[in-house]
């Protein structure tokens, strides 16, 4: 049997999500929205391109207006896009009592029909969303997870492989912390071709990597003037739900939840973990410098600030 994934939320993240995985042929999809008529064109128009790309992922569209998630029961994987977009001059955490309301209202009714499922968010503001996705849920912390770091790291690949023109191939690049302007990417750890970042670029040069990074989301953001980034964010939950799917113990950057690794106890923030068909299987704990560590702890701080706004600390 096809395995099955819901992604709640039809707007361009959640859309080209679902168009990913059926293009891939990874899973069946179910793509709502609360929206009446968009999730179901939506999703007819990306069935109708499966006899041309050959993939027999089956992708249906139902609207939840009604509040009735009955279509996504027993799903594999629950992505979750749905929320308010950040525009222009608007920070990730202006985001945060609006998008509480949806995230908490969606993950009551996805945990009650996939109560096995793994969650995987994307809502902004993403740490503090998961955070509450977990509290919400009550599912065990592995099957709770958010992207981010994936979507982080991507970018400062892109802005490496271009800087030194090579392949973005041979990139891996390394961010820590919270999906936030505090974000902490790791030039140390961040290799081209296993040879480390700071021994290919002068400092100054990896200070603008590290900087345009940490406002990748907004960069895109000003530019649209009209919504936020979604191509490489699909990519990025793309290649969690395959690493879970196919169960391929993959490390990626993902907000998990912390127990005492890195120091921080009950928060969700970015670390590298292994994924695989249980969800977060592993935190992969990776020694910092005492500058790397104090960035770390700011970007925690401001995750801890929002959730204890919220009152899911
Ligand atoms: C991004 O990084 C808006 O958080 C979103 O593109």
């Amino acid at each position: 049997m096809r395995k099955k994934v819901t992604v709640v939320g039809g707007g361009f993240v959640g859309s080209t999500t679902a168009q990913r995985i059926v293009d891939m042929e990874l899973a069946d999809v179910v793509l709502t929205d609360i929206l009446d008529g968009p999730p179901a064109g939506k999703a007819l128009d990306m069935l109708e391109s499966t006899p041309i790309t050959g993939s027999d992922s089956r992708v249906t569209g139902i609207s939840t207006a009604s509040g009735d998630y009955k279509e996504t029961a027993n799903s594999d994987v629950v992505v979750i896009t749905a929320g308010f977009p950040r525009k222009p001059g608007m920070s990730r955490d202006d985001l945060l009592k609006a998008n509480y309301d949806v995230i908490k209202a969606v993950v009551e009714q996805v945990a009650k029909y996939s109560p096995n499922a793994i969650l995987i968010m994307v809502t902004n503001p993403l740490d503090a969303m998961v955070q509450v996705a977990y509290k919400v849920s009550g599912f065990p912390k592995g099957r709770v997870m958010g992207m981010a770091g994936v979507l982080d790291s991507a970018r400062m690949s892109t802005f490496v492989a271009t800087e030194l023109n090579v392949s973005v191939e041979n990139v891996h690049s390394f961010v820590l912390g919270g999906h936030g302007d505090d974000m902490v990417p790791l030039p140390r750890y961040s290799t081209v071709a296993g040879i480390p970042l700071p021994d290919l670029l002068p400092a100054d040069r990896i200070a603008a990597i590290v900087d345009r990074t940490r406002k990748g989301g907004a960069e895109i953001v000003n530019l649209m003037k009209t919504g936020s980034a979604y191509y490489a964010p699909s990519a990025a939950v793309v290649e969690m739900v395959e690493a879970i799917l196919k169960d391929k113990k993959k490390i990626l950057p993902c907000a998990a939840y912390l127990e005492g690794e890195y120091g921080v106890k009950g928060l969700y923030v970015g670390v590298p973990v292994k994924l695989g068909a249980r969800g977060v299987e592993q935190i992969i704990e990776i020694k910092l410098t005492a500058e790397e560590r104090a960035a770390l702890e700011k970007s925690v701080a401001s995750v801890r600030e929002l959730v204890t706004i919220l009152g899911v600390a």
